[in-house]
């Protein structure tokens, strides 16, 4: 079973180094708020993970954006660390008293807002052996947690969560603001669902903060045939694949039904956004001179995937190329991520 065979979550050190790097942007403005998690993760020939974007740490933020897998990496964190941030400063200006942080890995929240979250007593929840090293690295680099922090050893597939929190004073009665960054797709669909309609059945007021894959990226994975892509777009999706190989992607929302999925488990959906879709890159990625993050790195992505398809595509007779170039683009629209914000339904009058 996926977790069994895990040491520290290597999916947590890619993301929190996609942040890192995005916390040296010059301009706030477009800048990831993350300003913390370079020394959580501390000495990065120490962690366990070999990436394009663990070696970023070690290069200018301008040679690090320049690599098309860091920079397309360093953006959709951006995004979603400040989609969180504005969240979570809402949430605690709406009078949260708890605050719950679900597959926590390198997440700052609760050292970068010690002061707005002074009286929300906070939970930091993951598995064994990513809680450990982040306790081992909190202690070095911070002197420690602050006092309203606990953390808490769960496994979303297979324990109790309710009463491993509830062993550690967690009250479900609290207003409450869930963070569940970076750990939906990670989870089977049953245990998420067990997990999801638990934050349900939390008090009015509560909300929770979530990203996902859509099931069509999923689906696409699994049916994933390496052979079938073309030489220079293979390293890093090879890559991707050889670290999730412990921590496999397993659930996504079938695009288009977030509300109902959401309804189905006491949860009302507030706000959703695409991540890297253009609101999201005008509202967290656009530096006040109108520039933007990584503009150069995704152009030529872009550029890449566009002759990719070409090749794809290029033996075909024109009436097929069009019905495999409208395919691609369906495709395209289907393998969105999104980040959403839900609220906990008010009990019917
Ligand atoms: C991609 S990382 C995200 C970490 C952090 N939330 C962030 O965004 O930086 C996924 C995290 O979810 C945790 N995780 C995955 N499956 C889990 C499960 N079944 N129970 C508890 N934690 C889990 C991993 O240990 C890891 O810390």
């Amino acid at each position: 079973m996926p977790g069994d065979e895990l040491e520290i979550s290597k999916t947590a050190i890619w993301v929190a180094a996609a942040r890192a790097i995005g916390a040296r942007e010059p301009d706030p403005a477009a800048r990831n708020p993350d300003r913390l998690v370079e020394q959580l993760l501390g000495d990065p020939s120490q962690l366990s993970l070999h990436h394009p974007v663990v070696d970023a740490l070690g290069k200018s933020y301008e040679g690090a954006m320049q690599d098309i897998e860091v920079a397309g990496l360093v953006r959709a964190m951006t995004e979603r660390t400040r989609f969180i941030d504005e969240a979570l400063e809402r949430a605690v200006s709406d009078g949260i008293t708890q605050c719950l942080i679900l597959g926590a890995g390198f997440d700052s929240h609760a050292y970068r807002f010690q002061q707005l979250l002074a009286h929300v007593r906070t939970y930091e929840v993951d598995r064994p052996q990513t809680s450990a090293f982040k306790r081992r690295r909190v202690d070095a680099a911070l002197g420690g947690p602050p006092a309203n922090l606990t953390y808490v050893v769960a496994d979303l597939e297979r324990e109790d969560l309710p009463h491993a929190l509830v062993r550690h004073g967690y009250d479900l009665a609290q207003p409450t603001f869930v963070i569940m960054e970076g750990v939906s797709m990670y989870v089977r669909e049953a245990p998420l669902r067990t997990t999801l309609r638990f934050l349900g059945a939390h008090a009015p007021g509560s909300s929770i903060v979530f990203d996902f894959a859509t099931r069509a990226m999923i689906d696409g994975l699994k049916a994933l045939d390496i052979e079938k892509i073309p030489p220079p777009a293979r390293p890093p999706i090879e890559r991707f694949l050889n670290m999730i190989r412990l921590e496999p992607w397993v659930f996504g929302i079938p695009l288009g039904s977030e509300m109902e999925f959401l309804r189905g488990l006491g949860l009302e959906l507030r706000r959703i956004l695409t991540i890297g879709s253009e609101e999201s890159v005008r509202r967290y990625l656009t530096r006040a001179d109108g520039t933007i993050v990584g503009a150069e790195a995704h152009a030529r992505a872009e550029a890449m995937r566009g002759s990719m398809q070409q090749r794809l595509t290029a033996t075909l007779e024109p009436a097929q190329r069009e019905q495999a170039e409208a395919a691609m683009r369906e495709q395209a629209r289907q393998n969105t991520y999104q980040i959403a914000e839900a609220h906990v339904q008010e009990a019917a009058a």
